[in-house]
């Protein structure tokens, strides 16, 4: 299903071996197959056809403008978190009216921005919050739309770092609470709605990734419940935001399909005369992207075999951060065809191996214990699974520039952020500029 596959022991992204593209761009190297991304956009599109949900694309996942500007093309919103990420929707060419403003915490500075872009909505996540948008919305004299994040209080049973709706994090608004917020800010069909926000949805994000339909349904049917109260006390409300969260393949074969999400949640949401939301990232840019390194070492130290690769956690920060999981192989493995994309089990012929980058740390590895061939010095290998949260999340510690990106369109690769310069890593200490009272 994803463009990236193997032929006679050769990796291909497209029509486009990803050894040619190495030797082009250099490494490390993300690679994106436009087709992929493309095509996962199409399938929760059309998975979630029936409820003609607006697909808000989760920016933070895979921010590159160029990506961005396919997905606005192909009829995308975004979910933005940030004034720099509502900056890039932006720059892609995204109708401000499809854009979602998300968050736990935002500026006066964001909210100021993203109201003078007109966006869709903006998401609210407590009682503070909604005070400040209202001062802000009094000032400029808009009306924005808003809706409230509530934590429905279900375990999506994903890492507890990327879990937000159980009780007791962060986000939202406790279900019981919820009621309170419209009390105050909420609106009844005839009100004068001169100078007030229009709170008239609700937002669900329950975490990621959710390898489960299941959870959906409890969250959905709670705010579902919460809507019937809500709309029996007069309040108008008009829009379901669901969030994001749908899996991906790191291992393979763990995420639902699209479909599956669907088959749970449309029957829930039709019929219910709400604009539904979607606001999914991993599942449509995850599998879309590849990560090539390049073997510096290899060494031994005591039973332990080390492949120290030219990518580090800096690239790559999720097995460091969430122990996760990501597939492995060489770009280039004469008669040594990959034994799965699966979990990579002690095979002939394969030493478990430790493929760590070069950042000062002990945290810095992408792998541990994997089983993989001999390999030398310059041998190219793939990360998988790198579509998502890896350019997004990359730092440059150790003053190491972050790497380039590439768009492969069938036999055509296209620089889409060129390799930082150590230039690039010092520029703005060099020309910190009248605030820092230079
Ligand atoms: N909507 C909201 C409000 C979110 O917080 C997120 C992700 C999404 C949508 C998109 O979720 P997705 O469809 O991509 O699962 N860095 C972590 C993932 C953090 C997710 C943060 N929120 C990782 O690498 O696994």
């Amino acid at each position: 299903m994803d463009r990236f596959e193997y032929r006679d022991g050769r990796l291909w992204c497209e029509e486009t071996p990803a050894a040619t593209l190495a030797e082009r761009f250099g490494t490390p190297l993300y690679v994106y197959s436009q087709d992929t991304l493309l095509t996962h956009y199409d399938r929760v599109q059309a998975a979630f056809a029936e409820l003609d949900p607006l697909i808000c694309y989760s920016i933070k996942c895979c921010q590159n403008i160029h990506l961005l500007r396919l997905l606005a093309q192909r009829g995308s919103g975004f979910d933005v978190v940030s004034g720099g990420e509502l900056h890039r929707a932006r720059l892609a060419g995204a109708e401000p009216s499809r854009i979602v403003f998300a968050g736990v915490g935002k500026t006066d500075q964001e909210l100021t921005e993203a109201l003078q872009a007109a966006v869709g909505w903006l998401n609210v996540e407590s009682e503070s919050e909604m005070e400040q948008l209202s001062r802000i919305a009094e000032a400029l004299d808009l009306q924005p739309r808003a809706a409230l994040r509530v934590n429905p209080d279900v375990d999506p049973k994903t890492h507890v770092y990327t879990t937000t709706g159980k009780r007791e994090t962060k986000f939202g608004v406790d279900l019981e609470r919820a009621a309170a917020v419209f009390q105050r800010y909420g609106l009844r069909a005839g009100q004068n709605m001169r100078g007030r926000v229009r709170l008239t949805g609700l937002h669900l994000h329950i975490g990621s990734p959710v390898n489960d339909p299941q959870p959906y349904a409890e969250s959905i049917g709670r705010a579902l419940e919460l809507i019937r109260t809500l709309r029996g006390s007069g309040f108008m409300i008009d829009t379901l935001d669901v969030g994001g969260g749908f899996g991906a393949f790191y291992v393979g074969g763990e995420a639902p399909a699209a479909s599956e999400y669907a088959r749970v949640i449309v029957p829930l949401l039709k019929d219910q005369s709400l604009r539904v939301i979607l606001e999914p990232g991993r599942s449509i840019a995850a599998n879309a992207g590849i990560l090539l390194t390049r073997v510096l070492h290899t060494k031994s130290s005591g039973a332990r075999r080390f492949v120290i690769v030219d990518a580090s956690m800096n690239e790559l920060i999720r097995p460091a951060l969430y122990d996760a999981y990501h597939f492995i192989w060489p770009a280039e493995a004469a008669g040594c065809s990959p034994v799965s994309r699966g979990v990579q089990q002690p095979h002939a012929g394969l030493t478990p191996s430790d493929v760590v980058g070069p950042i000062c740390e002990s945290g810095d590895f992408l792998a541990k214990a994997r089983p993989l061939p001999g390999l030398r010095r310059g041998d190219l290998l793939a990360v998988f699974t790198a579509g998502a949260y890896a350019m997004t999340m990359a730092s440059q510690y150790n003053s190491r520039p972050r790497a380039a990106e590439v768009l492969v369109a069938g036999a055509e690769a296209r620089l889409v952020r060129r390799r930082e310069t150590y230039d690039d890593l010092v520029r703005a200490e060099l020309e910190p500029g009248a605030e820092a009272g230079a």
